[in-house]
C-alpha cells in the first residue's frame, strides 16, 4: 500500500514538473533570443576555445555588464537548456551542437528565424488562441485588427525583419533543391515567376545556377518597395496581387505560399498560376511541407509547430499528400508529382 502511494506521488510530481516546464516554456524562447541578440555563440566561436564568464562578458557589445544577471542567464541556458557546456574546474563555457546552430555567419537560417519570430507582434496573437477556437478571424486578426499582410504593409521595420527571416530559410532550402534536383527541375525552362517571392532569395539562387532562366519575383507592393537589395539584381520585380493575376512564364514557383491560406484561397491562387503558364509543358513548382511523406524521417514536431503557427498568424495550414493532390485537382491541373527533399520541404510539381 505504501509502495503504491509512493509510486502515485512520484507520478504526480513528474506530471507537475512537466506542466511547470510547459508553463515556463516562454522563458526558453526568450533566453534563446537573448543568446542570439548578445551574440554569445559568435564570441565563443571567434575565440575558438572555452571562455570564462569574465572573458565572455568583455566580448559583449554592451556599455556595461551586470555580472550577476549575466551569470544567472548563463546558468539557465547551460543547465536548463543545454546550450553551452560549463567546465566547473576552470569555470569556462563552451559550445554544444545545439548552440552551434545559432552562429550568425549567414549560413544557418535559425538566428534570423529566432530574431524575427520571437517578437511581441508575433507572440501577441497567441493570447487570442482560446477565443479563436469559437471560429471567426485568425488570432492574429483578433489581436491586431488586421491580417498579417496588411499589418506588415503598415509596419516597415517588422516587414523588413519578416522578409529577411523568410529569405534566410529560403536560401537554405532552395540551395538544397537547386543543388540536388535542379538539373531535372529547372533544366530547359526559359522563364520562372516566383509568386510571393519576398526578397527574391529563391529567384537569385535559381538564376545563379541557371543564368539563362529569366526570373521574375511577384509580391505585394510593400514587399517589393521595402527590398533595399533589388537594384543591380539579375531578377525582375513586379508589384501585384496573386489573387488577381500572375505574369506569364514557362514555370511558376510557389514556395511557402499556399500553407498561408485556406483551401478556397489556394484554389484561386493555383488557378491564377495555371492561367499564367503554357497549356502544354507548363508547370507550377510548389515547395511546401507534405505532412506524411517519409513518416520515419518526417520531423513531426516541426509539422505540429508550423501548423499551429499558420493557424494563429495566417489562417493557413500544413497539408497531407491527399490534401495537396485534392487542391491541385480542384484547381484544374492534369497531374502532379511529389518529391520529398527535406523534412520541412517537398517539391510538388503540378502540370497544366
Ligand atoms: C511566407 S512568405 C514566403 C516568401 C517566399 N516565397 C519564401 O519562401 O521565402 C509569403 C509571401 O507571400 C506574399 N503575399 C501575401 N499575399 C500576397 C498577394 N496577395 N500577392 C502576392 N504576394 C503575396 C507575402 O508578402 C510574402 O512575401
Amino acid at each position: 500500500m505504501e509502495k503504491e502511494m509512493e509510486q502515485q506521488m512520484g507520478e504526480i510530481m513528474a506530471a507537475r514538473k512537466l506542466i511547470s516546464k510547459y508553463a515556463h516554456g516562454f522563458m526558453e524562447s526568450m533566453a534563446l533570443k537573448c543568446v542570439v541578440e548578445l551574440g554569445i555563440v559568435d564570441i565563443l566561436h571567434k575565440h575558438t576555445k572555452p571562455m570564462t564568464l569574465q572573458e565572455l562578458a568583455s566580448g559583449l557589445s554592451l556599455p556595461t555588464v551586470d555580472m550577476n544577471r549575466f551569470q544567472r542567464l548563463m546558468r539557465f541556458v547551460v543547465h536548463y537548456m543545454g546550450l553551452f557546456t560549463l567546465d566547473n574546474k576552470n569555470g569556462t563555457y563552451g559550445l554544444t551542437h545545439c548552440s552551434q546552430c545559432l552562429l550568425q555567419d549567414g549560413e544557418s537560417f535559425m538566428p534570423p528565424m529566432i530574431l524575427h519570430g520571437i517578437t511581441d507582434w508575433m507572440i501577441g496573437p497567441w493570447y487570442s488562441l482560446s477565443k479563436s477556437i469559437q471560429g471567426g478571424p485568425t488570432p492574429f486578426e483578433m489581436y491586431h485588427g488586421v491580417n498579417c499582410w496588411d499589418y506588415l504593409a503598415s509596419h516597415p521595420d517588422e516587414n523588413r525583419m519578416f522578409n529577411e527571416g523568410q529569405a534566410a530559410i529560403t536560401r537554405e532550402i532552395i540551395g538544397v533543391i537547386v543543388r540536388q534536383y535542379g538539373s531535372w527541375l529547372f533544366e530547359g525552362i526559359g522563364s520562372i515567376v516566383d509568386v510571393g517571392g519576398g526578397n527574391g532569395a529563391a529567384a537569385k539562387k535559381i538564376v545563379k545556377k541557371f543564368p539563362n532562366i529569366k526570373c521574375t519575383v511577384l509580391d505585394l507592393p510593400h514587399v517589393i518597395r521595402g527590398n533595399s537589395e533589388k537594384s543591380n539584381s539579375e531578377v525582375e520585380w513586379v508589384e501585384g496581387d496573386m489573387f488577381l493575376s500572375v505574369p506569364h512564364a514557362d514555370t511558376i514557383l510557389l514556395k511557402y505560399i499556399l500553407h498561408d491560406w485556406g483551401d478556397d484561397d489556394c484554389v484561386k491562387i493555383l488557378q491564377r498560376c495555371k492561367e499564367a503558364i503554357p497549356s502544354e509543358g507548363g508547370k507550377v513548382i510548389i515547395v511546401e511541407m507534405v505532412v506524411e511523406i517519409n513518416p520515419a524521417e518526417t520531423d513531426i514536431s516541426t509539422m505540429l509547430t508550423t501548423d499551429m503557427f499558420m493557424m494563429v498568424n495566417t489562417g493557413g495550414k500544413e497539408r497531407t499528400k491527399e490534401e495537396w493532390e485534392k487542391l491541385i485537382r480542384n484547381a484544374g491541373f492534369s497531374k502532379c508529382k511529389i518529391t520529398p527533399v527535406l523534412a520541412i520541404a517537398s517539391v510538388i510539381e503540378a502540370y497544366a
